[in-house]
């Protein structure tokens, strides 16, 4: 990216910052008919089971899992923060780089006190993610190379960008969400630019091997993302019986659901470097049921 272009984005970053405590009007509480996560994107919405639930269970399912969405934003946020201190140390103060990546942390540590404050807001309980995902997690930002974690970072930035989109323009979800989604969309929308331009000088002329590796990291983290939605306490709170006939249900469901509604802009940057070849393609169906 030119040099001129980061320039603009840290300039943008400045001179309009997007404050969580103003942007987000916190005191308009839910109206009854509030959705707190459009219904495409429930883990069981389409599901014939689903017509079955009251209107206060799906609701409340929303509610849950609109929890756990945000909760594993803001998760995997502090990790990528963890690794963007790390990488900095390695530049100079006057590199723009390194001062767009400063403008940058400014911006996801005030999204994650938004998504801990929108929890809080809708009484969430998230369930933490588990060991693995904690090991897999830590490992990936504090000993991979930095070409990777970006790129994964990249894959869970524009995975939350789409759910951002879908929130933001849900006709029923509740005010205070679309706006957390908006400031998202806005903030995100400049990372994600600038991790694209960043990550050309390593896709470009990538070899087989390397575009292959790229394509597995974007796709082992979308489904590692993925795994962190549906949970069967959820099940279980709302007051479902055998939570575990539901889970295994909705996990099915999700599946094709998020291939469906979730992987469009990240299938369209994977492919633009040529990432799905003989290599890559067979687990892109098989994992993420994805139409590559
Ligand atoms: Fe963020
Ligand atoms: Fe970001």
């Amino acid at each position: 990216m030119e040099v001129q272009e980061v320039e603009r984005l840290i300039k943008i970053s400045k001179e309009k910052p997007l404050l969580p405590e103003t942007f987000v009007p916190w005191n308009i509480p839910p109206l009854p008919d509030d959705e707190f996560l459009p219904e495409k994107l429930n883990s069981l919405a389409g599901l014939a089971f689903y017509d079955t639930l009251t209107p206060d269970q799906k609701r409340e399912l929303g509610r849950h899992e609109a929890v756990q969405v945000m909760y594993s934003y803001g998760w995997s946020e502090a990790l990528f923060c963890l690794f963007m201190n790390r990488y900095i140390l390695t530049l100079q103060p006057d590199n723009v780089e390194y001062r767009f990546l400063l403008r940058e942390l400014i911006e996801e540590f005030r999204h994650q006190e938004m998504f801990a404050q929108a929890i809080a807001h809708l009484n969430g309980k998230p369930i933490k993610p588990t060991r693995l995902h904690n090991i897999m997690g830590q490992f990936t930002v504090k000993f991979m190379p930095a070409d990777a974690v970006f790129m994964s970072c990249l894959a869970v930035e524009m995975m939350a960008d789409l759910y951002g989109n879908h929130l933001r323009k849900g006709a029923k979800v509740y005010v205070v969400l679309k706006k957390v989604a908006e400031l998202h969309n806005i903030e995100e929308g400049r990372h994600i630019h600038f991790t694209k331009a960043f990550l050309k000088r390593y896709t470009h002329n990538a070899s087989f091997i390397r575009r292959s590796f790229y394509s597995y990291l974007v796709l082992f983290n979308v489904f590692f993302m993925r795994t962190l939605y549906v949970k069967k306490e959820i099940f279980a709170r709302i007051g479902l019986e055998n939570p575990d006939v539901v889970f295994k249900m909705a996990s099915k469901n999700y599946q094709y659901k998020f291939g469906q509604e979730c992987l469009k802009t990240i299938v369209q940057f994977v492919d633009e470097w040529g990432g799905f070849n003989k290599a890559t393609r067979w687990a892109w169906r098989l994992l993420l049921k994805a139409n590559v």
